[in-house]
């Protein structure tokens, strides 16, 4: 969006990994984002570049974003909960190291409070050039997958922390004038560093915590007839409580929510704050729980068994318009259904099928390490099958499940689905997008989250 909006300024996107680099400079950019094509098209070569070239244009640079990841610790201290900032110290060792002019270095991917005090001290003492002077500012991105392009040209607001000091002050106005050439500046906020560290993480913790608020009472709605979705009309309609992001679930999945709830309890744990972690922690558990009642639901309603049968999983991404499955609320109901026997046809139009196979063989939070095929892989796929074509992964099912919310499930002719399927044939809506009364017509036996039989 700055090369978008800004044709006097050259940005660089630098990444090491050569083949997403070539893929950025091709026509088949290497994430799918709807608008994004549109967005590199018009600025690739003329004020956006990609390169692999990390020390020449960082050396060059003015102003350093780091966005790298900060995934979830596997392994070693901390491991399930605390953020690996491996990469980050990487990039600021990096900076350090080829500086030779002073630079503005900016936190975008999300870490834990406090960090610009480590990566300072990182960039200050690995400098060998006492002229070049780091300030670090905190610039957290609110974007969401599926409507990134559209966040950021019309964001609800830009943060923007740095040191209370004349230099830091200064550097968060170099910051706001980049962001002032297509946002509004009432809409463009400022504040120290670690406000503005803890509201990206305290943002996403409320925003999952709305989840798991619905979603839980999603599970008395089933059991008391009340409809969780007249419930969260009812109350959303209190502008105190406000309508977004109330809609009941399977769980929420995805890279940001779980991973930086658990880096919140992380650091408050480290902080003797026990408590305030047991209360953060609890959102996960609940988005656990969901899940897993879900895998119930479905084995219980099939008469307590769902050995050898069919199950199309529809949707595997976890939300619609993104490819991304990581924490997708699929993957763990496939491994529940897979524990109880059944065979799982998977449809997604988005995700490739080594992506599926490698996200149901992984330990948790293991993104990036590369794909390859394993013994997990090939037992897995007795029981697991990918189709390019929904109604062949629907066809001879027992049940289908929908795990993502894509348009494209509400226009299928499931009078043909129904035809196709062994009876009694159910639907088992993880997002609640269908027509319930249309399919029960059919001859449907369908459950919902949050909803009446
Ligand atoms: C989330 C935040 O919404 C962004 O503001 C933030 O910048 C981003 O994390 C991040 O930290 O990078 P994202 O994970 O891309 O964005 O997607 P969301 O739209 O927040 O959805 C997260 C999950 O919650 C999805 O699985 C979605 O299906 C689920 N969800 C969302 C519900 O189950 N119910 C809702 O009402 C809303």
């Amino acid at each position: 969006m700055v090369a978008n909006r800004c044709p006097e300024i050259e940005v660089v996107v630098v990444d090491i990994n050569e083949d997403r680099i070539k893929a950025w400079n091709s026509d088949d950019l290497p994430i799918y984002e709807p608008g994004l094509d549109d967005v590199v098209k018009v600025c690739r070569g003329r004020n956006l570049f990609f390169s692999t070239d990390t020390h020449k244009h960082v050396q060059e640079a003015d102003i350093v974003f780091v966005s790298v990841n900060t995934p979830t610790k596997t392994t070693g201290i901390g491991a399930g909960k605390a953020a690996n900032l491996t990469y980050w110290e990487g990039a600021a060792r990096l900076i350090a190291a080829v500086s030779t002019s002073s630079k503005i270095v900016v936190e975008k991917s999300t870490v834990p409070v406090k960090t610009a005090d480590a990566i300072g001290k990182v960039l200050r003492r690995n400098c060998g050039d006492p002229n070049v002077q780091f300030e670090i500012l905190s610039n957290p991105e609110f974007l969401a997958e599926g409507t990134a392009i559209e966040d950021l040209k019309n964001p609800d607001r830009v943060l923007i922390g740095g040191a209370e000091t004349e230099s830091g002050q200064k550097a968060i106005q170099v910051l706001k004038s980049v962001y002032e050439h297509w946002v509004p500046s009432e809409r463009i906020i400022t504040a120290n560093l670690w406000s503005a560290e803890l509201s990206k993480l305290t943002a996403n913790a409320f925003l999952a915590q709305r989840i798991s608020s619905v979603n839980a009472i999603s599970a008395l709605c089933e059991v008391t007839g009340a409809d969780v979705q007249q419930v969260a009309h009812a109350i959303g309609m209190d502008s105190r409580i406000g309508r977004r992001f109330l809609n009941a679930s399977v769980g929420f999945g995805g890279s940001c929510f779980q991973k930086d709830i658990l880096n919140l309890c992380y650091v408050c744990e480290t902080l003797g704050l026990q408590k305030v972690a047991d209360y953060w922690h609890s959102v996960v558990s609940m988005n656990d729980y969901q899940k897993q009642r879900f895998v119930e639901r479905i084995a219980s309603s099939m008469f307590n068994t769902v050995y050898g049968k069919k199950i199309a999983v529809m949707g595997f991404a976890f939300k619609k318009d993104t490819g991304d499955t990581r924490e997708t609320a699929a993957i763990d109901v496939c491994h529940g259904l897979i524990r109880e026997g059944a065979n799982i046809m998977i449809y997604d139009p988005k995700v490739p099928e080594e992506q599926v196979f490698k996200d149901l063989s992984m330990s948790k939070f293991e993104w990036d390490i590369p794909m390859s095929p394993t013994k997990a892989d090939a037992k897995l796929r007795q029981n697991v099958s990918m189709h390019f074509d929904p109604y062949m992964a629907m066809d001879g099912a027992h049940a289908l499940c929908i795990m993502t919310e894509w348009d494209e499930f509400k226009t299928y002719d499931y009078r043909k689905v129904y035809d196709s399927m062994v009876k009694p044939a159910y639907v088992f809506d993880g997002r609640n997008i269908l027509d319930h009364d249309e399919l029960r017509k059919i001859g449907f036996v369908v459950y919902a989250i949050g909803k009446p039989l």
